[in-house]
């Protein structure tokens, strides 16, 4: 049996993400149409004998119920939200769980971040992993060296693929090979996180009968049971045989800010082409308007037929696309609505925005950018003919002239 875990993090986490995370948790944020964390529950679909998936975090737990249950429904998987009652990092929010993740008595937990973007290959990793017969088996890819800082960077032997060495996130290049943030363990994993809570108990109690050191500020301050996956974890168990790595060839990206957002919700959609081409818009033989590319556009949404829409495009529920706007790699949030000859590049529009007739929204589309593309907030108000690029605009403004290379708070 095998136990699915991703975790979601909470409020305090994904600032980056703002201000969109200022309205709805960062994980339910709609990639492709549907909650970042829909995908990869739903790749846990493909996980033999799956007893369970948790979600383990700290956002309140009323914002994931209704999701949750729907979800669970629609998948047909028990999920259940498990809420932390404050951060313990990525390998101690699990940990805090143990006893109820032991208690379909898994042969294997799958570990997932819900904020990272790719293919999610998890039985081809469980094969590898029965085959390694370590304690770990880490989803790994390979990126540009120049990125390769962002992530935990780590080295494996060529033949066994054991994982030799890991550093997060280092200052000086190690190796192009990356931690997608995708991992099998056995339930010894539990074993490994207690043993560090243990030292970093011991720890903080011998800092107590150190006069000296009791003066000192804790650098971390943080609690014992603070563990984090990647520091604490990995690194440490790298070349004792116990942790061995599975490459994707696939697509991968991590989505920490807006633009990447586009960038994933685009990735997802012709990653739909593939799997569930029902889910686009012309996948199902029914034209709106004049498609181009992989788009989504929800049922209630109405589009009028003259728009042109395409490619990488995601249109929310009850949204509202007039005639002969054009949209093009952008994410237009419920409710919104753009009105006619309005043009979206390289955008996200919030929730109950209005984009006037002849307004163009856009931006470079250069998503490591800060303001590489142009986000509003909910309820911003864009009137006719007025243009803002490369910006990002606070929810309830109303822009009645040209804005550029600005964020308006
Ligand atoms: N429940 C819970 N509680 N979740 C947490 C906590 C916590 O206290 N802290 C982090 N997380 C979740 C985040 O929401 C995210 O899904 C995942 O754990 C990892 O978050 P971070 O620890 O902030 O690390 P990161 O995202 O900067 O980098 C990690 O992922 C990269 C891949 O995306 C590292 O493991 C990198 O090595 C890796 O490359």
């Amino acid at each position: 049996r095998a136990i699915a875990v991703i975790m979601v993090g909470g409020p305090t986490k994904g600032t980056r993400f703002r201000p969109l995370s200022f309205d709805i948790p960062k994980p339910l944020f709609p990639l492709a149409g549907q909650p970042m964390v829909h995908h990869p529950i739903s790749a846990c679909k493909r996980i033999p004998n799956l007893a369970q998936i948790y979600l383990i975090g700290f956002h309140e737990e009323r914002e994931f119920a209704l999701f949750v249950s729907s979800v669970s429904n629609e998948l047909k998987v028990p999920i259940k939200y498990l809420k932390e009652d404050k951060p313990h990092g990525s390998a101690g929010g699990l940990y805090s769980f143990r006893d109820q993740i032991m208690e379909d008595d898994p042969s294997h937990i799958f570990l997932l971040n819900c904020d990272v973007c790719c293919s999610f290959p998890l039985p081809e990793m469980l094969d590898a992993h029965r085959k390694y017969g370590g304690m770990g088996t880490i989803l790994v890819v390979k990126v540009s060296p120049e990125s390769a800082s962002e992530f935990g960077e780590l080295v494996a032997d060529p033949v066994t693929n054991e994982l030799l060495h890991y550093i997060e996130k280092p200052e000086t290049f190690v190796s192009d090979l990356i931690n997608c943030g995708v991992y099998i363990f056995t339930p010894d994993i539990f074993t490994a996180i207690e043993g560090v809570t243990t030292q970093q108990k011991n720890r903080a109690n011998l800092r107590r009968v150190s006069s000296f050191e009791a003066m000192q500020p804790d650098t971390r301050n943080l609690s014992s049971d603070y563990v984090r996956l990647d520091q604490d974890i990995l690194s440490p168990l790298a070349g004792k045989k116990q942790l061995y790595i599975y490459e994707t060839k696939d697509f991968w990206e991590q989505i920490k800010t807006p633009g990447m957002s586009i960038k994933c919700s685009a990735l997802y959609l012709s990653q739909f082409r593939h799997i569930s081409p029902q889910l686009l818009a012309n996948g199902d033989g029914i034209k709106k308007a004049s498609i181009s590319g992989d788009v989504y556009i929800h049922p209630s949404a109405k589009v009028h037929p003259t728009a042109k829409i395409g490619p990488g495009v995601s249109i929310s529920a009850n949204a509202r696309i007039g005639a002969g706007a054009r949209l093009i790699n952008c994410i237009i949030l419920d409710d919104a609505e753009i009105k006619e000859n309005a043009v979206v590049i390289h955008a996200i529009v919030g929730w109950k925005s209005s984009i006037g007739r002849w307004a163009r929204i856009q931006a470079s589309g250069d998503y490591n950018a800060k303001l590489g593309v142009t986000l509003l907030g909910e309820s911003v108000i864009v009137e006719d003919e007025v243009v803002v690029v490369n910006s990002i605009v606070l929810p309830h403004k109303t822009l009645n002239v040209r804005v550029q290379d600005e964020i308006l708070l």
